[in-house]
């Protein structure tokens, strides 16, 4: 597994672990654990040694560059990590005959526009696997370009889309909207949250088992691993707030307009009812997934 010591790829590995299998974690900064190795995937002798070394029936691609903004301020890196090394790590899979599965993102979309897919012609009705993406970002166009790459390259795959995944972080690993939200109530100022970003969280004790799930299963092709339910990030925290007993009065609306970052944001909302039907795992709202994570807190967690 690429990026295993990410917030999203941590969490794959573990689920994978405990049902049994066997995981290799490469990692580019941050060790992962006692089965880890060190992986550049902007190397591609490095991923060919390591994949012919350790003959993976499955790899789990989670390494990218995950800034939305950095992408947007260098895009010609976003598409060199996000796309080309994911296709060459793609062609390698192909070579050594194994399975390759890359955690792709709603942000392939761009909104409202594509809100038709093949198969339906109402525009309310949330994205299938077959709408036309049509990305808004450098980060959406970069992450598309590893899809379209890993396609061309003839591996068997699984893309599974998903959207603003959240847990508990390990002390190394970047905050998550949830972790940040209760570092902003812990620390009892006043704090301010975006309410015109719309996003389907989804919670990684959730995504996890659908991801392990579907690898079991030797599924192929685009799945969408959302949440189970949009909602703007300002809704967000209030529920944040309430599922851990915050003090909701320290939280204000506010804009984007007043962030000024370089990337713009989709409001994206994708049907995961594919996943859900082929796994018998139903992605958790808001309240169900906060619910969850407040009762598995393990003990290394940041926080
Ligand atoms: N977070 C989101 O909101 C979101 C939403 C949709 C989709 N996704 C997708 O989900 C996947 C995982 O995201 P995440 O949130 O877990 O990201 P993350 O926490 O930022 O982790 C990124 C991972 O990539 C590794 N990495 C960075 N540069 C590398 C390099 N040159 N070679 C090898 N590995 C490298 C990092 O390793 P070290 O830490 O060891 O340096 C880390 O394990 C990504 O493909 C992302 O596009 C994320």
């Amino acid at each position: 597994m690429t990026g295993a010591s990410g917030l999203v790829g941590f969490e794959i590995s573990e689920q994978l672990s405990v049902s049994g299998h066997d995981v290799v974690a490469a990692y580019f900064q941050h060790s992962a654990g006692s089965k880890s190795v060190k992986l550049d995937i902007g190397d591609e002798d490095s991923m060919r040694s390591t994949l012919e070394q350790h003959k993976p029936d499955w790899v789990i691609h989670c390494a990218a560059l995950t800034n939305v903004d950095e992408c947007e301020k260098n895009p010609e890196k976003a598409f060199e990590m996000n796309g080309n090394a994911s296709g060459r790590l793609a062609r390698i899979v192909k070579k050594q005959k194994a399975k390759i599965a890359y955690i792709s993102t709603s942000f392939v979309f761009g909104g409202a526009q594509e809100k038709t897919s093949k198969k339906s012609a109402d525009a309310s009705l949330p994205l299938k696997e077959d709408a036309t993406p049509a990305p808004i970002n450098e980060y959406g166009k970069s992450k598309l370009e590893g899809e379209k790459q890993i396609i061309a390259s003839g591996a068997r795959h699984l893309i599974l889309r998903i959207d603003q995944p959240y847990g508990w972080a390990m002390p190394w690993q970047k905050s998550n909207m949830v972790t940040w939200t209760l570092d902003k109530f812990a620390a009892k100022e006043p704090f301010s949250i975006v309410y015109d970003w719309y996003n389907q969280p989804v919670y990684l004790g959730n995504f996890a088992p659908v991801c392990a799930r579907l690898i079991e299963k030797d599924a192929q092709g685009i799945f969408h691993c959302a949440g189970g339910e949009r909602i703007s990030r300002y809704d967000w925290a209030q529920r944040i707030g309430r599922t851990f007993g915050c003090d909701l009065r320290l939280l204000t609306k506010s804009t984007s307009a007043t962030l000024n970052l370089p990337a713009k944001r989709p409001d994206v909302l994708l049907d995961n009812s594919k996943a859900e039907k082929l796994t018998g795992i139903k992605m958790m709202g808001i309240d169900a997934g906060l619910a969850a994570m407040k009762k598995n807190r393990p003990a290394a967690a940041n926080q």
